[in-house]
């Protein structure tokens, strides 16, 4: 985010408490601003995220503030997207922390409703879309998507968003989102926005605060793999087995643990898998670095001049 710098010099201490989004806990006041705002015929932007908030979670809350009057940022660790046994307990939680980052583009609304508001005693509802569900993700965390959707249109609902912005990173959670959308003609608009990196490559994430300093350092292998995958498909390799053996024997070398879940090449929209690399194709990857499950992807279009 270029001037960032510049813009925390700018102001003093008060001035900074003034920037603070608005914080909203219930959702019925949530939905309450929403519908006055609505009245006064304001375009509404929703930017929902599970906080400890960094520059790629940023990233989207700028398209949405150059895009919208009204932004407002959810921060909740939604625990219907966590099986049990995964890190829903050691997830980062630092509101104050996301209220500081988020004053520094002057965000409107922080909704960080606590699990009982938004799942009360007897909740007993589940949105689930079938197919592009089923692969990659849906393998390995057979009831996360159901939970994602789930509290997904619930935002929608409360916000009742325009627009609603999403990352690349998360590359299946937005053909997911993007069905639901279709085919439940829900009124919201998805946008998706790309990955915001490290300077090194390593996609950010909220998750890569689990790694140990050689661990992150192994971890850049992915995003190298990806890159190689794309330099093959520029260079005329079409077989996705030959680059997907090249991808896992350079996760290997970097950490001869990692645990590969998967490398997959699929079409853009369905993510069906491919087998040739013809035309516009996403490599999607998914691997545990010690104890920490990292994934990343790379749409790869046809080289311009090929
Ligand atoms: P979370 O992991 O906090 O991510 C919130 C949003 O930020 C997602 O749309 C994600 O794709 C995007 N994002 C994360 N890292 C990014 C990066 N490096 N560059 C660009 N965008 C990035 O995804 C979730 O939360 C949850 O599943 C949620 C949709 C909030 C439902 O609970």
């Amino acid at each position: 985010m270029p001037g960032t710098g510049a813009v925390i010099m700018a102001y003093n201490m008060d001035e900074a408490e003034e920037l603070k989004p608005y914080l909203v806990e219930a959702p019925a006041e949530m939905s309450r601003r929403i519908d006055a705002l609505k009245q006064q015929g304001k375009k509404i932007g929703l930017v929902p995220t599970m906080g400890a908030l960094h520059l790629g979670h940023m990233s989207l809350a700028i398209a949405a503030k150059n895009e919208c009057d009204v932004v407002v940022v959810s921060d909740f660790v939604n625990p219907t997207q966590f099986a049990p046994g995964e890190d829903y307990d050691k997830y980062p939680r630092m509101i104050d922390a996301d209220l500081t980052l988020l004053s520094q583009i002057k965000t409107d609304y922080l909704f960080a409703p606590s699990p009982q508001a938004m799942y009360p005693n007897g909740f007993d509802a589940k949105v689930h879309v079938g197919g592009v569900t089923e692969i990659l993700e849906g393998a390995f965390r057979p009831t996360h998507f159901d939970g994602v959707t789930t509290v997904v249109l619930k935002l929608f609902m409360l916000t009742r968003a325009d627009v609603a912005y999403f990352g690349q990173k998360d590359y299946q959670q937005f053909c997911v989102i993007k069905k639901m959308v279709e085919d439940l003609n829900l009124p919201t608009m998805v946008e998706m926005c790309p990955i915001i990196r490290e300077a090194d490559g390593l996609a950010m994430s909220s998750r890569n605060r689990y790694l140990s300093d050689e661990e992150r350092e192994r971890a850049l292998v992915l995003n190298r793999s990806l890159e190689e995958a794309e330099r093959m498909i520029h260079s005329g390799e079409r077989d996705v087995e030959t680059i997907r053996k090249r991808m896992r024997a350079m996760i290997l070398e970097a950490d001869p643990n990692a645990q590969i879940d998967y490398i997959h090449f699929g079409n853009t929209q369905t993510l069906q898998e491919m087998e040739r690399a013809v035309g516009n194709v996403v490599a999607l990857l998914a691997v545990r670095i010690g104890s920490t499950r990292l994934i990343d992807n790379r749409i790869i279009r046809p080289k311009a001049n090929a």
